[in-house]
Parts: C-alpha cells; structure tokens; sequence
C-alpha cells in the first residue's frame, strides 16, 4: 500500500464516513475540521461506527486505535494522500487546495470529494496541479459500494493509481470519470429528474403517477419526485443551475420551471416537511399510497389476437400473450389487433380494436382516431405496469379493451397523456442517450456507466444494460419521435447513439 498515512479535511457527514473507511482499511488515519466541536463530534461518529463494525467482525479492533484528530491544518503533514471533504463552496476549497500544498509538501497527492466544483478549477490552486484527483464517494460513504475516481485536465498517473489504490483498499468499486457537469455518475442519472419534471409540466401524468410508473413499470426503487423530496428541491435546483452554468446552457441539463416555484413557496422536500408529496400528516399516514399488486397472468381464454410487428418487445409481448391464454393470429381476423412496432409505411389490419405502441410517434400522429396508445419496456419479467392512453376520439370498448388485454398479461394499467414513449420511455430513452453522449465524449466507458448507475443510484440497471434490453432502434425511435413532436435540442440523438444503432452495434463496440 503506498498510503501509509491517510489526512482527511472536514469531519462533516462525508469526511467521518471517509475517515472510518481509512481506518477499516487499515491506514493511519487524521481527521481534521476547523471547528473544534464539529472535529469532536466526527471523530466520535467514527469511534462509534468503528466499534459497530469491530462488533460485527468487520474489522480487527486495531483499527480503532488507527484514527487521530487534528485541530490545525498543519496536522496533516506528512500525509501521502489528503481527501477533502469541506463545504462546497469553490473559494474554500481553493483555498484549502493552497494551503495544502504549502503544508504537504510536493509528494503528497491531494484528493477532492467535491460533486460539482470541476476538480481542474481547483488543481489550479494546489502548487502540484498533477498531484490533485478527484474521490467522489457517495453517501454515506461506509456503507455505499461505488467511488467515482476523477481525472481533472492535469491529473498525473500517480495521482490516479493512488486514488483507485485507496479505493479499492476501502472495498470500493471504483470507476474513472473525467473532469465535468457532474462527472459520469450524477450526469448520467440527469434525465431520470429531468425528463420528469418535463412529463409532469405537460401534464403527461400527475406526480404520484410518474414515480408508481418508475417503480412499477422500470423496477426503480423510488420515484424521480421521492428521490427530489429527499435530496431536497432546493438542492436539485441549484444542480441544475450548476450544470448548465457548466456546460453553457446544454438544453438537456436546464432547470425546470416547476422546481423554481416549489423553492420559492419554500416546498423544499422532507427537511421542510412539504414538497412534492406532504410528510408532516399523521404519523400513521404514509406519504404515499402503497404500489397495486399487478393481477396474475391469465385469462386470456382463447381469444383471437393479432400482435403485430418486430422487435424485442412485440416478440416478449407474444410470448406473454400466449402463456395468458391467447390464440395468436398474423393477422385479420382477430377480435384485437395490437401494433407492438410496426414502421409507419406498415398498416395493422383492421376490423377490431387496436392498441398502438405510441414509441416513434403520439398516438394522435398515427391516424387511428378510435384507437389506444401503449408504452411499456422490455424485459417484460421486470415490468409491472403498462402506461396507456386515449384520444378524445378513442372508442370506450377499445379503452376497456385495453385494460383487460394488459391485465391478462400481468400488468397495472396506468392512463397517461399522449407523447413517444410516454413517461417512462421518455426517461429511460433520455438516460440511454446521456449515456452516449458521456461515453462518445469520453467522460466514462460503457461498464462504468453502468456500475455508476446501479451502485451509485440504485439504478435497476445500468443505461448501457437497458439499451441492449429494449434495443438501440426502439431508443432512436423514441427520441426520434420526441424530437419530431418537441422540435427541441433536448431531444437531440448523440451521436454514438446513432451510429450504434445504424451499425446495428452495442454503444460500446460502435466508439
Ligand atoms: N452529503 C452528501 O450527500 C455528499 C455526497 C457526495 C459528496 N459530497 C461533498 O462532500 C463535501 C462535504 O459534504 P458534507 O455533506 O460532509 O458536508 P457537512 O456540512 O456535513 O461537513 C462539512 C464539514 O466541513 C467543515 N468545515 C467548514 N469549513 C472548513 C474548512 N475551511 N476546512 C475544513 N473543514 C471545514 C465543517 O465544520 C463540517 O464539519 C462537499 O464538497 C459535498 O459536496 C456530499
């Protein structure tokens, strides 16, 4: 190990956490914070976790005696490696950055957990720009897997090894972003709140609708509107201003009007006890409803259906179809005739209600005014819900239709508006492409992408993985289609998204 003595700056929420993580790992450990109450405070928050996992056989009960304080910065010298885990706020960490060097010496590298100050802004500060890197834990940092190692624009090799070294050492999986708007991790997890908050700002679907759909039809743990409740909107906002400062106004990564008013009627999420959801009700009342049970596949007693179309999807919807009793029919006659992804030069047959997949195009861009659009998403064993929709035009024994053929196949029947790919397709679409857009620019690979989401997020799965479950030309399509509808930058396909799918290649073989 070339960490012999590891320093830790601020021994706030992350710092105590990154300092226990030192001393499991068996590194001599100082702790420092300016403020003598937050020092004693923090290095009592690591005692006691340690003791915790010592009970637990985590660790060997040497590793107690590992951790030191210091109530100067000037403790920290002889440090090899010193994590900074301060306030975010840019002047005092370049300040920090400063003082280090003079303290540390040239030999010591300098680590940031910052997770939006770009690493490069505050390398400048340090008197050795190539000893300085980028750790980004997530929190709490003892108990989550993934630490994302960043590689500011004048990051050295040594600088990098260390940091993954260390890393590892703390049992992390670790993954290498470049320097930019929230790195690869937080960038690539954008659009699961942006494109929310875009569904809910049409009115798409209602908010409790737009998380039952991410938990129940995507497998998300949480919805996009919990998960901005708990971080905080207020937080969110200033990320989104963060990003687009950054990035000089990308129109994905703009702030939504939504969060601005939620701030400013002091809605702020679960510190304030209101935000998209209300959490100071009776103590018995969850916040939420609890999730409907889908109903069991079955049912579909020999009934002549025609499902029609290529792709991943139309095939896993067959499949379905036939274990729920269907009798599949090519074509007419059938008594229900299911578009699953037909090209638009296609025609399904006619005679019987029809239910339109709604991914490259609205359902009222179709030209089948008694009909229901659907969205759902492969793989099919994970999804739980169906989104439909309706046109004022649509026949009510087609919209009845609709939710008995889904609920024979196991699904919850949730009515939303009328977009390409609905509310879910239109996130994960999004995330499929922000992930494209971050590999083909070079912030990240492909498997990182992927650890990122699910171990720093709780993705379900990765972007990467979900292309390869729903299918690149299914993704285009939707984006495609958002594009044609919105005529918006935001909808733009990336390029390595485009050319992947032309060359019928995995995003990571098409670079
Ligand atoms: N909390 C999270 O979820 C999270 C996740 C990833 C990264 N981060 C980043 O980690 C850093 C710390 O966040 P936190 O949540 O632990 O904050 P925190 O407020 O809990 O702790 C910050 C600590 O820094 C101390 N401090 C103040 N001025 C200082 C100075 N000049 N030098 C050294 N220490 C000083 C404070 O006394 C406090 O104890 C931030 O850069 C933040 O963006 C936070």
């Amino acid at each position: 190990m070339t960490v012999g003595r590891l320093g830790v700056v601020g021994a706030g929420t992350m710092g105590a956490g990154i300092a226990q993580l030192g001393c499991a790992a068996g590194i001599a450990t100082v702790l420092h914070d300016p403020l003598p109450e937050a020092l004693e405070r923090g290095a009592a928050n690591v005692r006691r976790e340690l003791e915790r996992w010592v009970e637990k056989g985590r660790v060997g009960e040497d590793a107690l005696g590992l951790l030191d304080t210091a109530a100067s910065l000037d403790g920290l010298a002889g440090c090899d490696l010193v994590i900074e885990a301060a306030p975010e706020l840019p002047d005092l960490k370049r300040d920090l950055f400063r003082d280090l060097s003079r303290v540390c010496g040239s030999e010591t590298i300098l680590a940031t957990n910052t997770s939006s100050i770009p690493v490069t802004s505050l390398a400048s500060a340090a008197e050795s720009p190539e000893n300085v890197v980028g750790m980004h834990f997530f929190n709490p940092p003892p108990l989550m897997r993934l630490l994302e190692v960043i590689r500011a624009y004048q990051t050295g090799e040594r600088a990098l090894d260390v940091a993954l070294e260390v890393g590892a050492a703390m049992g992390k999986e670790t993954i290498v972003a470049s320097d930019g708007p929230g790195f690869l991790v937080n960038r690539c997890g954008r659009p699961f709140y942006t494109e929310a908050l875009r569904s809910l700002q049409e009115r798409l679907a209602t908010h409790e609708q737009i998380d039952r759909i991410c938990r129940l039809g995507g497998g998300f743990r949480m919805g996009p509107f919990e998960l901005m409740d708990l971080v905080g909107i207020d937080v969110g906002l200033a990320v989104a201003q963060s990003f687009t400062e950054l990035s000089f106004g990308e129109p994905r990564w703009r702030p939504n009007p939504i969060q601005a008013r939620m701030v400013a009627a002091g809605r702020l999420g679960r510190k304030s006890g209101r935000g998209y959801y209300d959490y100071d009700g009776p103590d018995e009342q969850p916040y939420r409803a609890e999730d409907p049970e889908p109903p069991a596949v079955g049912g579909g007693e020999g009934m002549a259906v025609a499902i029609v179309g290529d792709g991943v999807l139309a095939d896993a919807l067959r499949e379905r179809a036939r274990t729920a009793g269907y009798d599949l029919k090519a074509g007419a006659p059938a008594e229900l005739v299911v578009d699953a992804g037909l090209t638009p030069a296609e025609r399904p047959p006619a005679g019987a209600p029809l239910l339109a997949l709604c991914a490259d195009r609205a359902l009222a861009a179709r030209g089948e005014p008694g009909a229901v659009g659907f969205h759902l998403l492969p793989p099919l064993a994970d999804c739980r819900l169906v989104e439909l929709t309706r046109l004022p035009t649509t026949q009510t024994f087609a919209a009845e239709a609709a939710e008995r053929f889904f609920g024979t196949l196991g699904f919850v029947c949730e009515w939303v508006g009328d977009a390409p790919g609905m509310v879910l397709g239109r996130s994960v679409c999004q995330l499929v492409n922000e992930a494209a857009f971050a590999i083909g620019e070079g912030v990240g690979s492909p498997d990182d992408v992927d650890t990122g989401l699910t171990l720093g997020l709780n993705h379900p799965r990765g972007a990467v993985a979900w292309s390869r479950e729903i299918g690149l030309d299914h993704v285009v399509a939707v984006l495609d289609g958002l594009w044609e509808t919105y005529r918006e930058e935001r909808y733009r396909v990336a390029p390595l998204l485009r050319r992947a799918a032309l060359l019928d290649a995995d995003l990571g073989a098409a670079l």
